[in-house]
């Protein structure tokens, strides 16, 4: 079969080393891909955007399945034009996308359908959504932008103060552009965090696998939000009933809710969970594979994805079985210097291949310049490693990173250490 996988990412890059292990695959192209994935498939020079560019390079190419990765084009509706194209596509349309790429569509599903989740109330007039703010204790709302705003459109304020300024700055002050002229006040959760995700094809869902991921840039998670810092699995606190509960209280209900709203899911369905007093809750769904996650996700995967990926495209998730491992996996990513501010690119890598006899190297901002591999961009690349115990699989991700250099590298030295059992 020949593939076209859309996204430049490490979450692609592990996409497109699983899809590569098919036995099923004949071609895999990526667009527009890392230098990472031009050594698994065929990059090509498409961005993300350029729709009318990719439906015309799959008609052209032929491509028997397109999986569209990234949140931007799946809510844009890139699987909706594929499909109407004629190509098979594993992508959510932009309908169920909704769950995403909008806070409060997704906010009102739950609330219909009895989906536990943080108490929400949604505004576009910064007045009332300041007045609302002072019938509430200090420091026990958050605030969202609505629409899409790349991972950095929740602000957690401490102070009325501080509450008041992220309502304006995002209602009045168009923070995030269009994407926060609504936004959502939502009660303040505590407890730990889990990503967890399912293959959904209508009301099927498939078994889920449970992960962590880390945003903020600094150790002890201080410092501004990223892209991901790192991500490991199982989580410590994960438990069987914990994942029985999170099937039948969030995962099934949200794909019937979906279906009921002619909105049915076709993808992966990414629960952004608070594990709180009261159970588990909803923080965001997402429609899509997350990074740094997949970098984790992938190797745990013991099906063919390829395979499942077309099962979901063809409507018969139903038929197929999704096996995840429940070996521990730890991902650690280095990013340039200044990420996630200002940072040069073009910088000299090395030590790839030592890192690779430890783990599995996954690009993000690299590419080749002069037969050479040098930075592209914040989060540069990072290492996945496996072993019996938690503490193996982060020695070995560790060990593997030590190995690499470039000028200027940095990354987190406390991925997974909480999970680990003194
Ligand atoms: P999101 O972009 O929705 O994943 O939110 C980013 C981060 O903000 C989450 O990982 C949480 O740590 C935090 N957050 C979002 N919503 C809430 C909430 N209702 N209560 C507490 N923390 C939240
Ligand atoms: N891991 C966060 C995200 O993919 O949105």
């Amino acid at each position: 079969m020949k593939v076209l996988l859309v996204g430049s990412g490490g979450r692609e890059h592990a996409m497109a080393w699983k899809l590569a292990q098919s036995e099923k695959l004949t071609e895999l192209f990526i667009a527009p891909g890392n230098a990472g994935t031009s050594a698994v498939g065929t990059n090509v020079d498409i961005g993300v955007d350029d729709h009318d560019d990719l439906v015309k390079f799959a008609l052209d190419q032929n491509i028997d399945l397109a999986v569209v990765a990234p949140d931007q084009p799946i809510v844009d509706g890139l699987g909706d034009l594929l499909r109407d194209a004629g190509v098979t596509t594993f992508s959510p349309s932009a309908a169920a996308a909704r769950i995403e790429g909008s806070k409060i569509w997704s906010d009102n599903l739950m609330t219909k359908y009895g989906i536990p989740t943080a108490e929400s109330e949604p505004f576009s007039d910064s007045g009332s959504a300041m007045e609302y703010g002072r019938t509430k204790p200090e420091g026990t709302l958050v605030v969202k932008a609505d629409g899409l705003a790349a991972g950095k459109g929740v602000i957690i304020p401490e102070t009325y103060d501080e509450l008041d300024s992220a309502i304006t700055g995002m209602i009045d002050h168009g923070a995030f552009g269009e994407s926060s002229s609504s936004i959502l006040l939502a009660e303040r959760m505590t407890g730990p965090e889990a990503s967890v995700f399912a293959f959904v094809d209508g009301e099927h869902v498939s078994a889920e696998i449970a992960s962590c991921d880390y945003k903020r840039v600094g150790e002890g998670d201080v410092g501004l939000n990223t892209g991901g810092m790192g991500s490991y699995g199982p989580p410590e606190f994960w438990t069987q009933e914990l994942a029985a509960r999170v099937r039948t209280e969030i995962l099934e209900p949200a794909a019937k809710a979906l279906v009921a709203e002619n909105s049915s899911f076709s993808g992966v369905l990414y629960a952004g969970l608070m594990i709180t007093e009261a159970g588990p809750k909803i923080i965001e769904f997402n429609c899509r594979l997350g990074d740094p996650e997949t970098q984790i996700l992938m190797p745990m995967l013991d099906s063919d994805f390829l395979e499942i990926c077309l099962a979901v495209a063809e409507n018969r998730l139903s038929e197929s079985t999704v096996e995840w491992s429940s070996q521990p996996h730890t991902f650690v990513v280095a990013v340039s210097e200044g990420y996630p501010g200002s940072y040069d690119t073009g910088v000299e890598i090395s030590g790839i291949d030592s890192a690779e006899a430890h783990g599995v190297v996954f690009h993000a901002g690299t590419a080749i310049k002069d037969d050479a591999l040098v930075t592209s961009g914040g989060r540069v690349l990072g290492v996945t490693g496996n072993g019996d115990t938690i503490k193996d699989a982060r020695d070995a991700a560790y060990t593997g990173i030590a190995e690499i250099s470039f000028e200027g590298m940095k990354f987190r030295r406390d991925i997974a250490e909480r999970a680990i059992q003194d």
